[in-house]
């Protein structure tokens, strides 16, 4: 059950209108696709901006893994957007580091973690699954492998990052917040995001996820979380589905929890109960720990029904195919 936050009208939706229509009125160049595909999810009410991307690469008959890595850079690339890629917020020493991964329907991935100096750490990832034997880059290699393929190297600290990180350093308290861009910038900001997490099925049905962050904010240094954790923060088995998670990083990999998910819908699990099941697994393991935190999950399963669960209620995730753009909130979650 999910209560619709807002409906985004498709006449409404700017950019995305060309690309909807295109497909709606059969100028895709893919014939019959299944209903209901091509379809693409994410987390977070930045997910909406982020799939009418996606959508633009979907809604042409492409590859699902080049519409999640469209999709996602734009987070990537939002300069208000202190929890992704470009003005992330920094570690507790000042450095932007940044963590992603992605991975396709042939169970091929990629990944950086802690990446510095570098404004699309998806695309870096996605040159680690296919120009190297490797799967994941980390640190000072990330980035010498990211300029070595020609990505510009720049300063990631935004001046309001920054001041952000000053202001912290007052009192330096390191304790993670739930949903934390809503109460960083509430209030008159609509955005309460984290993580950005994407998976999207193709019109041949193929399924691809890509995940992206800068961790949490005013971490260590060297800190890693889920994101770019194969299995943690993304998951997918072309077979079953994919799955994907936002939040305390550290309990889900605590418990595998992307794997997890997409393991219990090939048991049989809807997405939703798949996702339900992890939660409840992170808060039995580390019960007062979780009561103080925020893990969502996001899963889609072959059929392209999808579904979600969070630990707290204020996790979103946005929705896009031919019939419809959404933005949904679980109705129910642990809390
Ligand atoms: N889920 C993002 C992180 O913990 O880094």
């Amino acid at each position: 059950m999910y209560n619709r936050r807002k409906f985004i009208k498709i006449s409404a939706a700017g950019a995305s209108l060309a690309a909807l229509s295109s497909y709606a009125f059969g100028k895709s160049s893919i014939l019959n696709p299944p209903p209901g595909f091509p379809i693409v999810i994410s987390t977070w009410d930045f997910g909406i901006v982020a799939n009418q991307e996606a959508w633009k690469t979907l809604s042409a008959g492409g590859r699902a893994l080049d519409a999640v890595e469209a999709g996602v850079k734009i987070p990537e690339a939002d300069m208000k957007n202190h929890t992704v890629g470009r003005a992330g917020y920094p570690d507790r020493d000042g450095h932007v580091t940044l963590d992603a991964c992605i991975m396709d329907e042939f169970g091929n991935c990629g990944s950086v973690a802690a990446i510095e100096n570098i404004a699309h750490p998806i695309s870096v990832a996605r040159l680690v699954m296919e120009k190297t034997p490797h799967v994941m880059l980390v640190g000072d290699g990330a980035t010498q492998f990211a300029v070595e393929q020609g990505f510009k190297k720049e300063n990631l600290l935004t001046p309001e990052s920054e001041k952000a990180w000053k202001e912290w350093l007052k009192t330096a308290k390191y304790s993670p917040v739930m949903n934390i861009e809503n109460k960083q910038h509430a209030p008159g900001n609509q955005y309460n995001h984290d993580t950005i997490g994407m998976l999207a099925i193709d019109a041949k049905g193929n399924i691809s996820g890509a995940c992206t962050t800068s961790g949490m904010a005013f971490k260590l240094h060297g800190r890693v979380g889920d994101s770019p954790i194969i299995g943690a923060g993304l998951y997918v088995d072309n077979e079953v589905g994919g799955a994907t998670s936002t939040g305390v990083g550290e309990e889900v990999i605590r418990n595998v929890g992307s794997f997890l998910v997409v393991e219990l819908m090939r048991q049989g699990y809807s997405p939703e109960d798949a996702c339900k099941e992890a939660v409840k697994r992170i808060i039995k393991k580390k019960p007062q720990t979780a009561k103080d935190i925020q893990v969502g999950f996001l899963a889609i399963n072959k059929k392209g029904e999808y579904g979600a669960y969070a630990i707290q209620p204020g996790f979103s995730f946005a929705v896009c195919n031919a019939e419809k753009q959404d933005l949904l909130v679980p109705g129910k979650s642990f809390y």
